[in-house]
């Protein structure tokens, strides 16, 4: 279902000795006996999600869907990029489909929220807030100002069969929130992290309120899991494996590039999976991500000619779901009757390779995962690859994959600055 090739050599004895670490790592993992090891509740959360909660979520989303033509997600990190990658993975470009959605808690940009309130003056809306700590400040803020809104729009009893929290089992001011309100709320389990939380009703919700079927989403992650903890030898671990063979050749950056825009989010979300299991203590492989070809109209020069500091890993859809021909003209006036009879995607899968190879022949070591199509299954198994791989690949840099003790300073400083009581 997921494919990784790599076209680069190493040399025995360094083969060996990443061998041995890739194991060593896996082990941590298995065993549960490494940094962070009260967050492993991801490994076997695609297997163990009941159809109990599956059916229940998919309830909540029909009535939501039903009442709504709007429904605004807010959250941040972990708990927005997720739902925000799968529905934009599947969704139609040029969609009408009701419910629209809508994302916010996810920056503070005063314009944006005037113009959301306005605008949702106008239209029939629900409200899912999602936040497992219960106190991040961006989320706060805009679910602040959307809760009023809302509860003047429909008066405090409607509000709250159109609000649903997805929150901390027990504590957090938002549980509290939650509680006092009796709104609908879905637990995020404990043992499981922010950016692990995609595959739980974090990302479920919000994907099934998008009309999309959370079961096939979970039945591909679940193959991924199978495929992951059944064997030592598994792709995703091969794929962590590689990433640290290249940091140890100093390339301390890893750029992720898609050819279908709609992978766009995708690569934010694994931006901030590897980013914010990475890069602590000094270490971590530098994320980036670039969407071709727009990119190669930018960056691409820089990729081809500039300083040696990255590798790259491609993430490519095998087949498109959809048909787009070129046409012949008798006229040619373009002079484009070569590429008369193909399709659009045969024409990206040439720009693709031939990316691989100039990047290649620039010196720039690739490697490339495949997938077969942009469907429920496959983005499920993605999703597991990347986790599983992300955790391996912290565990072979030596860091503890589910923590993030940096970004608390920005936020020291910020309510230093607002003054916060204590
Ligand atoms: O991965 C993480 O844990 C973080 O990115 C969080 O998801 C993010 O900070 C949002 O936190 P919360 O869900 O507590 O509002």
């Amino acid at each position: 279902m997921i494919a990784l090739k790599i076209n680069q050599n190493i040399d025995k004895h360094t083969f060996s000795a990443m061998e041995a670490e890739r194991i060593n790592a896996i082990q941590i993992l298995h065993h549960g006996t490494g940094k962070g090891n009260e967050y492993l509740g991801w490994i076997d959360l695609p297997a163990r999600t009941s159809d109990r909660l599956q059916d229940d979520i998919i309830r909540t989303a029909d009535y939501l869907r039903s009442v709504s033509e709007c429904v605004v997600v807010v959250g941040i990190g972990g708990s927005y990029l997720g739902a925000r990658a799968v529905i934009s993975a599947l969704r139609d470009d040029f969609t009408n489909e009701k419910p629209k959605i809508i994302y916010a808690g996810h920056h503070l940009s005063e314009d944006y929220y005037a113009d959301l309130l306005q605008y949702l003056d106008t239209v029939n809306y629900s409200v899912i807030v999602i936040s497992k700590s219960g106190t991040t400040t961006e989320p706060a803020v805009a679910f602040r100002l959307l809760k009023k809104h809302c509860e003047k729009k429909y008066g405090p009893s409607e509000a709250k069969n159109r609000i649903v929290c997805i929150t901390d089992a027990r504590n957090g001011i938002l549980k509290e929130i939650a509680q006092k309100e009796k709104y609908v709320t879905y637990e995020i389990p404990d043992d499981i992290g922010g950016r692990y939380s995609v595959l739980s009703p974090v990302g479920l919700l919000p994907v099934a309120i998008a009309g999309f079927d959370i079961r096939a989403l979970l039945t591909g992650a679940k193959d991924m899991q199978d495929q992951c903890t059944n064997s030592k030898n598994s792709i995703a671990s091969r794929y962590a494996m590689y990433r640290n063979y290249f940091l140890k050749q100093r390339l301390n950056v890893e750029i992720l590039s898609v050819f279908e825009p709609k992978l766009h989010y995708l690569t934010e979300w694994w931006k901030q999976l590897f980013g914010e299991s990475e890069g602590k203590e000094g270490q971590g492989i530098f994320p980036v991500s670039m969407t071709f070809t727009t990119d190669l109209h930018s960056l691409g020069q820089y990729m081809q000619e500039g300083q040696r500091i990255m590798f790259e890993t491609f993430l490519s859809v095998a087949s498109p779901k959809k048909e787009c021909v070129i046409s012949f003209e008798e006229n040619n006036e373009d002079k484009l009757n070569f590429l008369a009879g193909k399709r659009i995607s045969a024409i990206n899968n040439a720009a693709e390779e031939a990316t691989i190879l100039a990047h290649q022949q620039g010196n720039l070591p690739v490697m490339k995962i495949t997938m077969e199509t942009l469907d429920e299954k496959s983005i499920g198994a993605l999703i597991y690859f990347f986790e599983y791989a992300c955790a391996v690949s912290a565990y072979m840099l030596g860091v503890n994959p589910f923590n993030q003790p940096g970004v608390e300073t920005y936020k020291k400083n910020m309510f230093t600055l607002l003054g916060k009581p204590d």
